[in-house]
């Protein structure tokens, strides 16, 4: 019988992409993926790091993994793993803790799962990998199985930024970026599996810089250029961008590819050149005015997005004001949030000066209600526009279905069934906070 396979992700979307990759890693062995947590044999909690809360979650779900553990009636095993980047930072922690935990492995050893749970079961003792291989785990896995119409796929991993806040330079290790020959494969693999919409994933995605088949290390803009090329490769996005990566080849490909979306997710983190400074961030806040005018005169219909932390170390009242100054120059369709959080190990939790809680509460609160008038400003702004949105999930009303705009927005559709995974012509209609309304203008298939 086959074995079942649950998968719990957390954090960013190069988690989501890694969990799918686990699961292919276990198909072989007779892993099928289930939804229902107590059918599993065996579970993974793939986890984030970047923030206290993410953590805490996972101790949590380990608690009630256990209780699912020890109910399993005499001999049926049930093999709990732990992934990701809690793994990495906490490994050794999580197995003194939680005992129960079979196997802990980092983001880079993955594709060594097969001989983890081989041990886990033989020996009945508990695995931990959470090495940085020389070899990058993409060498060693399966091809992608089939993803849909909108897929991921990641370029490029860890960095080299270290900014003062952060923990991913720590839990995913230095910045690596896949050849160029790896990506487009695998890219004609997901196309003739139905995808037609691809995310290039990395943590500074556009800091690529692949062997190319010409011996040349190419940037994100020529990759880009070449997967535009691949039949069947109607969409392209990319996440997560640094201000200091916006290279001129990727600029320019903003203005002369087509199937290169018009969003851009540039997060910025604060407007104050003294926090940004602090935040070893390498750039000020005109650097990101004057970039943002260089991108939007090579596509002026581009709809850019953020991240912001409030209540770094040392933000003054002042400061805050540049952020929300910021905000008001620049114009957003979206952005994330959040409150600074203290991450053992890097440089700014240990900085003097840290915020107040309620002074972040206050701040949070101001900038997204500033972010929430932007965003409905520009939802509003589409009403009347058409344009094509992949259609990837039916809606919770009968009749209904969902979809990307261009622009990132859910957009909800009166459409059959059978339009479900087509990208569609839609007429936007009426804009809410967080989403538009649209009525079908003509059919069209995708792919
Ligand atoms: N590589 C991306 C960000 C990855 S982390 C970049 O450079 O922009 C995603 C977001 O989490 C960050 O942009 C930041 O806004 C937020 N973040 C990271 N560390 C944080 C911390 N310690 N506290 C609060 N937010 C944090
Ligand atoms: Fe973290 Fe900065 Fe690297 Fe982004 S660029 S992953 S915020 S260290
Ligand atoms: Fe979280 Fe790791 Fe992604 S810390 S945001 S899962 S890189």
């Amino acid at each position: 019988m086959a074995k079942k396979l649950f998968i719990r992700t957390y954090g960013c979307q190069m988690n989501v992409y890694d969990s799918a990759r686990m699961a292919d890693v276990l198909a072989p062995l007779g892993y099928a993926a289930t939804e229902r947590v107590e059918d599993a044999d065996m579970v993974i909690l793939n986890t984030c790091h970047i923030r206290e809360h993410a953590e805490e979650k996972v101790f949590s779900e380990l608690g009630r993994l256990r209780l699912l553990k020890q109910a399993k009636p005499d001999g049926q095993r049930l093999i709990i793993a732990v992934a990701g980047c809690v793994a990495q930072a906490e490994g050794e922690e999580i197995l003194a803790r939680a005992p129960y935990v079979d196997i802990v492995l980092g983001p880079q050893t993955y594709h060594r799962l097969p001989e983890m749970v081989a041990k886990a079961s033989r020996a009945g003792a508990q695995v931990l990998d959470t090495d940085f291989p020389a070899e990058p785990k993409f060498d060693h896995l399966p091809p992608q199985s089939v993803q849909g119409p909108s897929a991921f796929l990641s370029v490029q991993e860890g960095c080299d930024k270290f900014c003062s806040f952060c923990v991913v330079p720590y839990t995913r290790g230095g910045e690596y970026s896949r050849p160029v020959a790896a990506v487009l494969a695998e890219a004609r693999s997901l196309v003739e599996g139905g995808t037609c919409e691809i995310t290039l994933l990395g943590q500074n995605v556009n800091g690529y810089h692949g062997n190319g088949p010409d011996g040349c290390g190419w940037g994100l803009g020529r990759l880009i250029g070449a997967l535009a090329d691949v039949p069947g490769i109607e969409r392209i996005r990319y996440t997560t961008s640094h201000p200091r990566d916006m290279g001129e080849d990727l600029i320019a490909a903003h203005r002369d590819i087509p199937q290169l979306m018009p969003f851009l997710h540039l997060p910025v983190q604060s407007g104050s050149d003294r926090i940004l400074a602090q935040m070893n961030r390498q750039h000020t806040a005109d650097d990101y005015r004057r970039l943002i005018d260089r991108l939007r005169t090579a596509q002026p219909d581009l709809a850019l997005s953020s991240d912001f932390i409030v209540g770094f170390p040392g933000e003054s009242d002042a400061d805050f004001e540049s952020t929300l100054g910021l905000i008001r120059d620049i114009g957003f369709a979206q952005a994330y949030s959040f409150k600074y959080s203290p991450r053992p190990g890097t440089p700014a939790a240990a900085m003097e000066d840290q915020v107040a809680e309620d002074s972040k509460d206050e701040r949070l609160a101001a900038l997204q209600s500033l972010i929430a008038a932007q965003a409905t400003a520009f939802n509003q702004g589409c009403v009347g526009r058409s344009f094509d949105v992949l259609l990837d999930r039916p809606g919770r009303h009968a009749g209904q279905l969902i979809g990307r705009s261009p622009y990132m927005q859910s957009v909800f559709v009166t459409a059959p069934e059978s339009m479900l995974n087509t990208v569609q012509r839609l007429e936007m209609v009426a804009a809410n906070p967080n989403s538009l309304a649209a009525n079908l203008v003509e059919r069209r298939a995708c792919a």
